[in-house]
C-alpha cells in the first residue's frame, strides 16, 4: 500500500529510546523532554515549550489558559480536524466556524472580520492546512492584536513551512503542532505547545500536570499532592520524546523530502487541480498533497478514491466541515462542504519515489479516461 504518511525511524531513534529505557526513567520531564523542547523552541523561536500527549490536548491547554469558559465564543475554520471543534466544545465554549478562502484553504481575513465585529470572541484557532502557510495569517493576527483577541495558531499539519520568511507557529500567541505518527515529526501520539508569554506558559505547564504546584523535588513530601483545582494529566512520556528528538535531529531531511515530493506531484499532475496554490512569500512543506476535483460529481470522487484503494494507493477525503459537527447547520452547502466531498488526498509518505507518484497518475488517468 502507498501510505499517506509513514514515519522516520532511524538508528538515532533507536539509540536514544534503548537510552531512555536503560535509565529506566520512562515518566515525563526527561532530558530528552527538555533538549526537544530547547531545540524546538530555535526553530520556531518562541521562548516556553511544552511537550504534550496530543495536539487536541494542547488546543484545549492553550483555550484554558486563557480561561475560555461557557458563554465565550471561539473563531475556528470551517476545514480542519476536528480537535479544533473539540477543544473548544471540551472547555462548554461556543465554536464559529469560519469559511476558508480557496488559495491555501487557511481562514478568510473577510469574514474574520465580519465575525469578530459580530461575536466579540475571546480567542481564535488559525489553521495551516496539508503544510501551507495560511495565506491571511499576517491580516488576521494583526487584526486580533488590535482588539485583544487571543491567537491559537494550529500549526500541526505544517512544521517547518515559512510565510514572508517567518516560520509557521512563530505568529500565534500560542501555537501548537500536533506529532502523532503521520505528521512532519510523528511520535506515535504527542504535541509541542509553545509561546512567548511566561504567564501562559506557566499556567499551560500547571494545568498539564493534574493543577499540582508542588510536585518537583525540591517541595516538601507532604505537599506533592496538593492540587488547586481541575487539571489534566497531559505531559509526554521520556520514551515519546527520545523518538521525537532523534526526528527533530531529522528534520531538514524530512522536510527537504516532502517539499521534494511535493514539488514532483505538481510536475507530473500538471493537468490536475491541485487544492492549494503556491504563493510568492510563501514556503510550503507539502505536507499532504491534494486535488480538488470541482467539477466532479462526489460520488464519482468517491468511486475513484475507492478505486485507488483497491490499487493500493491510500487515499483520504477533505475534512468533515466544522458547521456540520456543530448544530443547527445541516442545510450548509458551502465551499468546506464541496472541499470535503471532492478532495482526494494522495499519499505524501516521504518513502515514495517517482515511478510510485507516476503509478498513482496512471491509475487515476485510466478511472477518468484521460490520455
Ligand atoms: C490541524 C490539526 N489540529 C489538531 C490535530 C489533532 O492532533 P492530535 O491528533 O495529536 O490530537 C490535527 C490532527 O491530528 C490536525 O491536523
Amino acid at each position: 500500500m502507498l501510505r499517506l504518511n509513514s514515519p522516520l525511524i532511524t538508528k538515532k531513534e533507536k539509540k536514544y529510546v534503548n537510552k531512555v529505557l536503560k535509565s529506566g526513567w520512562i515518566s515525563v520531564d526527561g532530558d530528552y523532554n527538555k533538549s526537544f523542547e530547547k531545540k524546538f523552541g530555535k526553530i520556531i523561536k518562541k521562548k516556553y515549550n511544552l511537550l504534550v500527549q496530543s495536539g487536541t490536548a494542547s488546543l484545549h491547554l492553550a483555550l484554558k489558559s486563557l480561561n475560555i469558559k461557557k458563554n465565550h465564543k471561539i473563531l475556528i475554520p470551517n476545514f480542519t480536524c476536528s480537535a479544533n471543534i473539540n477543544s473548544v466544545l471540551q472547555c462548554n465554549a461556543t465554536p464559529v466556524p469560519i469559511e476558508v478562502e480557496n488559495e491555501t484553504l487557511g481562514m478568510d481575513f473577510q469574514l474574520v472580520k465580519k465575525a469578530i465585529n459580530k461575536y466579540k470572541p475571546k480567542a481564535i484557532q488559525i489553521v495551516h492546512v496539508y503544510g501551507f502557510p495560511a495565506k491571511d495569517i499576517l491580516e488576521i493576527t494583526a487584526y486580533c492584536k488590535k482588539l485583544k483577541i487571543k491567537v491559537i495558531e494550529d500549526a500541526s499539519e505544517a512544521l517547518g513551512a515559512t510565510f514572508k520568511n517567518k516560520p509557521v507557529g512563530s505568529f500565534g500567541d500560542i501555537s501548537v503542532f500536533s506529532m502523532r505518527s503521520e505528521k512532519m515529526i510523528g511520535v506515535g501520539e504527542g504535541a509541542i505547545i509553545s509561546t512567548n508569554n511566561k504567564s501562559i506558559y506557566e499556567k499551560i505547564k500547571l494545568l498539564s500536570n493534574r493543577n499540582m504546584p508542588f510536585r518537583e523535588k525540591h517541595h516538601s513530601y507532604w505537599k506533592k499532592y496538593i492540587c488547586l483545582g481541575e487539571g489534566y494529566n497531559y505531559q509526554m512520556p521520556h520514551t515519546l520524546a527520545a523518538i521525537g528528538f532523534g526526528q527533530l535531529e531529522n528534520f531538514n531531511f524530512i522536510k527537504q523530502k516532502k517539499i521534494k515530493i511535493g514539488k514532483m506531484y505538481r510536475k507530473i499532475f500538471k493537468n490536475y487541480n491541485f487544492a492549494q496554490k503556491i504563493l510568492p512569500n510563501s514556503k510550503p512543506v507539502f505536507w499532504l498533497n491534494a486535488i480538488y476535483f470541482k467539477k466532479l460529481k462526489t460520488s464519482e470522487v468517491r468511486e475513484l478514491g475507492e478505486y485507488l484503494i483497491k490499487n493500493g494507493i491510500e487515499v483520504r477525503s477533505g475534512f468533515y466541515p466544522s458547521c456540520l459537527i456543530s448544530k443547527n447547520t445541516k442545510k450548509y452547502k458551502g465551499l468546506s462542504k464541496n472541499l470535503f466531498e471532492k478532495i482526494l488526498v494522495l499519499p505524501s509518505n516521504i518513502f515514495l519515489k517517482e515511478k510510485d507518484i507516476k503509478f498513482i497518475k496512471n491509475k487515476m488517468d485510466n478511472f477518468l479516461n484521460y490520455s
